[in-house]
């Protein structure tokens, strides 16, 4: 652990190739482990690969999220926030969770905050309950 955590960065350029399938599916298995108050599990996790859904979503808001269109992954990580009180937390330990993850299948990743993030100066889009995790 000590060593994942080491090598772990903020990764915002990405290799022009897919995911091994084998690898999407430690990915998708990963955040369901993780612990949550109450055990409540609110989350629920939108996994895309889809190139032009990446590219969109590369524009869910002014900065610091252009380089989504150019990942072969992007999990959208949100929840009801009718499940729980604290799902901030919840989602916040699973993130980091399939960052830490994705690392040590020697994937980089960055997580992109989309709560409370506008999408342009007078908008905001429809994942105000999210964030976004892209390898
Ligand atoms: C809650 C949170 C939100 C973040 N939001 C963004 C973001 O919107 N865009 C981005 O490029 N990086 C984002 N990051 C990555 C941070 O910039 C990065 O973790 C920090 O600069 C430390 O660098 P490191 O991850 O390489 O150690 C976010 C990180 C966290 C934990």
């Amino acid at each position: 652990m000590l060593d994942i955590l080491r090598k772990r960065r903020s990764v915002r350029k990405y290799k022009d190739k897919e995911i091994e399938p084998e690898f999407i599916e430690l990915l998708e298995e990963a955040p369901l482990r993780s612990p949550s108050s109450r055990n409540f599990r609110p989350w629920r996790f939108l996994f895309i690969t889809d190139r032009a859904k990446l590219e969109e979503l590369s524009r869910a808001k002014t900065s610091g999220s252009s380089f989504v269109k150019g990942s072969s992954l992007g999990v959208v990580v949100c929840a009801d926030e009718n499940e729980s009180d604290v799902w901030i937390g919840d989602c916040s330990i699973t993130s980091i969770i399939l960052q830490l993850t994705s690392q040590s299948l020697g994937l980089g990743s960055c997580w992109i905050q989309i709560r409370k993030r506008m999408h342009s100066s007078i908008i905001t889009k429809s994942f105000q309950r999210s964030n976004l995790v892209v390898l």
